[in-house]
């Protein structure tokens, strides 16, 4: 089983270059199948959820030629069934994309009903309630979701939560619909903004992605096009709080600072200096960090994927800090692994009471979930001593070349797949 092995202490120095959006790739990879023409994707991230994804659309009959490690040449003139099966849909979740791309230019699909995961029960009420307000029959059996009409008819539609998810996929499926659709109550995510400028770029007519309120209107069919991916602003904060964790000094390259405000605001606020230019910045940490109170919020507001990120940094700040998960209700089984470490939080239903502690201590952790993962991992750079972290298939998930990009800023971490390699690592480091 492969592991991470770190040897904490270095702060983080230098430059690293953020790859495309990992939850935007998604989307536009299934939107991608909307159109009988060849779809060239650009800045797409060799992380794990896009290769399932890619390999369910294989399944169905797309044609996917890799032009390099971050490009992709897709065709689904193919497309010859409309059954997803579990099999991806157990690996990633948004191999539920699929409903509305499939739905959309096919006006059929079936696939597996996501369960939930680590972070939550993560229903999908809400994609169905959309898609049936499309004209959409759905039936779930037997784990299938089993969706079908004659045509779609565009439609208004409020949703009861925000939800990034639900958003994507009921859009989707009315870029093809008859008639008007509006999405209310919708996501404002980047990723959102995203996915609407691919299917815009494809001859959709979406307007108003990255608002609360998104018009669309059905279009006859899609054409072929070439995009480039934006940014993941996941991947970036990961790195911001991975220089303010260990007191260094990064430029985070290839960034939309916009996307990242709520991330700098907090930073500064416990005593980080940010210097912002147009598509990077600067993180600077020089001293012992301080307490905040944060709560999770949809775009704008600070990002569930960074809730862990931002209470591992502030197990070592100066004084008492109140971190609040208001989007999942799974989302802190990181906290074991961390008190294992040293650090000192209590949970409380969705809220975590953190003491800050003055160190934390290397131990042999497991990664719970994917941003859970890469917080263990931001614990361990700045823990004295050396720590294992098992389950890494998770933070695979969504970063790619993880250990290779840290160790570039000065990280001692190997990805290790042996005893072995464990005490070489060991003999190497001292
Ligand atoms: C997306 O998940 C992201 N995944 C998640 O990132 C991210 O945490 C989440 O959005 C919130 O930003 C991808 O984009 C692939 P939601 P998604 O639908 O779409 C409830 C990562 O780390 N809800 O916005 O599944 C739901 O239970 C992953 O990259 C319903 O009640 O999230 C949750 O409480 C983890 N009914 C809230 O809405 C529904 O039909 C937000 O979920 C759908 C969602």
């Amino acid at each position: 089983m492969e592991q991470y092995i770190i040897k904490g202490g270095n702060p983080l120095v230098g430059e690293v270059e953020i790859g495309g959006a990992k939850n935007a790739a998604l989307g536009i990879l299934a939107a991608s199948v909307m159109t009988s023409e060849p779809v060239v994707i650009e800045n797409l991230p060799d992380v794990r959820d896009t290769a399932v994804l890619i390999q369910a659309m294989e399944s169905v009959g797309t044609r996917v030629e890799r032009i390099d490690r971050h490009t992709v040449r897709i065709n689904a003139s193919g497309i010859d069934n409309y059954t997803i099966d579990d099999g991806y849909i157990k690996k990633i979740r948004a191999s539920y994309y699929m409903l509305g791309a499939l739905l959309g230019r096919f006006n059929q699909a079936n696939v597996a009903l996501p369960g939930g995961c680590n972070i939550g029960s993560r229903p999908i009420d809400q994609h169905l309630k959309g898609f049936r307000a499309l004209g959409v029959k759905v039936e779930v059996s037997r784990g299938m979701i089993c969706a079908g009409c004659d045509n779609l008819v565009g439609s208004h539609i409020y949703m009861d939560v925000v939800t990034v998810g639900a958003t994507i996929n009921v859009m989707l499926a009315a870029t093809l619909a008859a008639g008007k659709t509006i999405i209310e109550n919708a996501a404002k995510e980047p990723h959102v903004v995203d996915v609407a400028n691919f299917l815009n770029s494809m001859g959709a007519n979406i307007k108003g992605a990255g608002t609360d309120v998104i018009r669309i209107k059905g279009v006859e069919k899609l054409h072929g096009t070439t995009y480039s991916i934006i940014p993941d602003q996941i991947e970036a904060g990961t790195f911001m709080f991975a220089a303010a964790i260990t007191k260094g000094d990064v430029m985070i390259k290839n960034v939309i600072p916009k996307h990242l405000e709520s991330i700098s605001a907090k930073l500064i606020e416990i005593g980080c200096q940010i210097e912002e230019f147009d598509d990077c910045l600067r993180v600077v940490a020089t001293k012992r960090l301080s307490s905040t109170h944060v709560k999770t919020l949809p775009y704008p507001g600070f990002p569930t994927d960074m809730q862990p990120q931002i209470a591992t940094t502030l197990a070592l700040s100066e004084g008492t800090s109140i971190v609040t998960e208001s989007i999942f209700e799974n989302r802190f089984k990181y906290v074991g692994e961390l008190q294992r470490m040293g650090a000192n939080i209590k949970v409380e239903g969705n809220t975590a009471i953190i003491e800050g502690v003055d160190s934390f201590s290397g131990a042999e952790i497991s990664a719970p979930d994917l941003r859970a993962g890469a917080a263990l991992v931001l614990a361990a750079l700045v823990a004295e001593g050396i720590t294992i972290i098992d389950d890494i298939i998770y933070i695979e998930r969504g970063y790619e070349d993880f250990p290779e990009k840290l160790s570039l800023l000065g990280a001692v971490i190997e990805k290790v797949d042996s005893e072995r390699d464990i005490q070489k690592f060991k003999l190497k480091v001292g």
